[in-house]
């Protein structure tokens, strides 16, 4: 993470300091690389590269879940807005925002002048957010904060006024179910009543719609896993050969998730000099990369309920392919 003033540029991101202590590359890359079950957070995807691969991927024929949420932010946003009535969208691991545009247009029909935190750990990602945001919404004044949101919101900036926290594109899934509660529990924290939470969140489905979604033909979903090895290169100094890892994505049905793995093509040592270690790897062995949890209406409620929040809306289209909930505190 940078530290404050990140840059000078048009569009500088204020950093959100962390207001709790969370593992770096290399602490993550100790507990999660050095022994079996090996697995590493997904936020290591994001460096500039992760990021136009993963915009990539949305665009992919088989990556249904960005469209699904675009369809229905663009059918429900006047009503959502009309709720929630914000001045101010704070929006966690926003991305490149490309599909929130009819939320500000809903802004805009509702004489809200709101202005939008995009928050995300990838600053190549917010200061393109910026631009296109720019371009589209000149009189909309956009705030980027760079920082890990996992590392605690108390830092974020105290906002005045009622706020829209959004949380989209199914990012929540790739958290376990504890984890998923502290985090929407911490969001919660920041809510004030009146406040609200726009949680986008992908469904269970067939299996197979699933299974093509991580693994496009194309293979950018590929790129976007291997991706990760040249982040622990770079980070770690690490040797990494993305040749002899095998990219693995499938449906574990009993969990309710898409797990992405690395999978080591043959027996292999890779050293770590950051860490000073090395690690073996038969052939077959992986490095869990990422969950990707798929909800029901059932253990969507659940898990805010179990945050401390209540649903207010919840649109998920005919197809049922993913869920938009507008979400406000338990005791507002
Ligand atoms: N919301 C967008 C992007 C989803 S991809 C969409 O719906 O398409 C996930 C985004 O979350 C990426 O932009 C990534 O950089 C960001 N991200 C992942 N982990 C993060 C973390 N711990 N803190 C902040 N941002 C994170
Ligand atoms: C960001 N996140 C919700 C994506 C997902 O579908 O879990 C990341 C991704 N991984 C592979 N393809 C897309």
């Amino acid at each position: 993470m940078l530290s404050s003033p990140v840059r000078t540029a048009a569009f500088a991101a204020e950093a959100v300091k962390p207001s709790r202590v969370v593992g770096t590359l290399m602490d993550d890359a100790r507990a999660g690389l050095l022994h079996a079950p090996r697995e590493l957070p997904p936020k290591y995807f994001y460096d500039a590269h992760g990021s136009s691969l993963f915009e990539a991927i949305c665009l992919t024929a088989e990556y249904y879940p960005t469209r699904a949420e675009r369809a229905l932010i663009a059918h429900h946003a006047h009503e959502l807005i009309g709720v929630a009535r914000p001045l101010s969208i704070i929006e966690f691991g926003s991305g490149v925002a490309g599909k929130i545009g009819p939320l500000f247009k809903a802004c805009e029909a509702h004489a809200l002048p709101a202005s939008y935190y995009p928050f995300d750990v990838c600053e190549a990602v917010l200061v393109a957010t910026g631009e296109l945001l720019h371009e589209q919404f000149p009189g909309l004044v956009v705030r980027p904060l760079l920082g890990d949101f996992t590392a605690g919101l108390a830092n974020l900036p105290r906002i005045q006024g009622r706020k829209l926290l959004m949380f989209l594109g199914g990012t929540l899934g790739n958290f376990d179910q504890p984890a998923a509660i502290d985090l929407l529990a911490e969001m919660r924290e920041v809510m004030r009543p009146g406040d609200f939470l726009l949680l986008g969140a992908d469904r269970i489905k067939d299996p197979q719609i699933l299974h093509a979604a991580y693994n496009d033909a194309a293979g950018l979903t590929a790129q976007f896993n291997l991706n990760l090895l040249s982040v622990l290169n770079a980070g770690l100094g690490a040797d990494f050969v993305a040749a002899n890892f095998a990219h693995r994505a499938f449906y574990n049905a009993a969990a309710q998730r898409i797990e992405m793995h690395l999978e080591s093509r043959v027996a292999q040592r890779v050293t770590l000099p950051a860490l000073g270690e090395s690690v073996s790897f038969a052939a077959g062995e992986t490095i869990r990369t990422e969950i990707s949890r798929k909800f029901s209406t059932a253990s969507l409620s659940a898990l805010l309920a179990a945050a401390g929040l209540r649903v207010d809306r919840h649109v998920s289209g005919v197809d049922e392919a993913f869920s938009l909930v507008l979400a406000r505190r338990d005791d507002a």
